[in-house]
């Protein structure tokens, strides 16, 4: 009796230790670097050029408009997009917040070292675990002189005071969150730039193409050996869509040549293309941000992508409704 009695305190303990410690866990991380980058007009240009058409920042840090094909964004760019919750598969609510140089709701009083810490180490300015909605594992990939040439570039958006509310995840989520931030250990170089698979990968994954276009398994994991294979799949008050095979397998990209790739990215230059769409047939794919990358970057991943191994996995990109005939 005397030794349950004992076995049960102990276990209580350890069940209160173990919860005690979850909720008060704090994530990998090290000091803000104390760099401050020097504006040029040549950063500011780059910086321009990946925010708005390769790692298509803005598009979850903006309101959009899920009635019009690709969602365009609506209103001020940059000051906070709306908030997403269980209906768009999140557990809880995770809010994009103001990334415009606002002093008291923007980053306006971050360091240049915070915010790209933020950017590729996943932790706020008081260290805490952001939400990995913001893409900071893929994001770790940034060479340093575009990270530098990011925050430029958002340093010289319009600034917008706009309170956006704070992200509030369910446990176990809000503990989860925290073990995925880690300090990056040394200083992160690209490829050079130009129409080959090396740099094609390095834009392949900064964009955010590998994340998008690879299924989960049960632990949200990426599935090992299906990169690119499709199959993720996104949930949105208005229906589920997933993401096609990019590889290059009959299935996938098998049937496709350079020519027809660039020209599917650049048929929504024209603006005039965001065309009413019922919320349901829309897409997360952000098909207009992407439609101002040079035909030579979206070369380079088409490059990189035909070189991958084919995956046999044909995806149906919206499954028919529950209660479709
Ligand atoms: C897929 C959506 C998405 C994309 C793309 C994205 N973010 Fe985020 N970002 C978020 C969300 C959501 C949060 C808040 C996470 C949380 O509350 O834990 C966030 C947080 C941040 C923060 C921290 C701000 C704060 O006040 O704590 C910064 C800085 C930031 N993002 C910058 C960027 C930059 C720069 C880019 C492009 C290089 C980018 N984000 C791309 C969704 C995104
Ligand atoms: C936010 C998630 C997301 C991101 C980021 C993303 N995709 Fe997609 N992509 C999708 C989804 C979902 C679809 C299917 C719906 C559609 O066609 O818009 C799609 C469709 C496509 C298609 C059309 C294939 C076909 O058979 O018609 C191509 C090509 C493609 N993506 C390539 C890319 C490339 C290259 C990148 C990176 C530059 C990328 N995607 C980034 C989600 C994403």
């Amino acid at each position: 009796m005397k030794k349950l009695v004992i076995g049960l305190a102990l276990a209580t303990l350890a069940v209160v230790s173990l919860l005690l410690y979850m909720s008060t866990a704090r994530p990998d991380s090290r000091p803000a670097s104390s760099v401050k980058v020097a504006a040029t007009e040549q950063l500011k240009t780059r910086g321009a050029y990946l925010v708005n058409h390769v790692v298509a920042c803005l598009g979850c840090h903006s309101k959009r408009d899920w009635n019009l094909f690709g969602a365009p964004i609506v209103g001020h760019p940059g000051s906070g997009g709306s908030c997403f919750n269980e209906r768009w598969g999140m557990p809880g609510r995770v809010c994009p917040p103001n990334i415009t140089p606002d002093k008291a709701s923007g980053l306006g009083a971050w360091t240049d070292g915070e915010i790209m810490r933020a950017i590729r180490e996943g932790v706020d300015r008081h260290g805490e675990a952001l939400f990995p909605m913001m893409p900071y594992g893929a994001y770790r990939n940034l060479s340093d002189a575009d990270t530098e040439a990011i925050v430029v570039y958002l340093r010289s958006l319009k600034r917008r005071k706009a309170e956006v509310e704070k992200s509030d995840l369910d446990f176990p989520a809000s503990f989860f969150i925290t073990l995925g931030p880690a300090p990056l250990s040394g200083p992160v170089t690209a490829p050079a730039q130009g129409k080959t698979a090396a740099y094609g990968a390095y834009l392949a994954t900064i964009a955010g193409c590998k994340e998008c276009h690879t299924a989960l398994d049960s632990s949200h994991r990426p599935l090992v050996g299906k990169e690119f294979a499709g199959g993720r799949t996104f949930k949105s008050p208005f229906g589920e869509v997933r993401s096609p095979n990019l590889t290059p397998h009959a299935t996938g990209l098998g049937s496709w040549n350079e020519e027809a790739f660039v020209k599917r990215f650049q048929a929504y230059r024209d603006q005039a293309s965001a065309t009413p769409v019922h919320p349901g047939k829309n897409t997360p794919m952000p098909w207009l941000e992407y439609a101002g990358m040079t035909a030579e970057d979206l070369g380079a991943i088409f490059a990189y992508l035909k070189q991958l191994s084919p995956v046999d996995q044909r995806i149906e990109v919206r499954p028919p409704a529950p209660n479709a005939p």
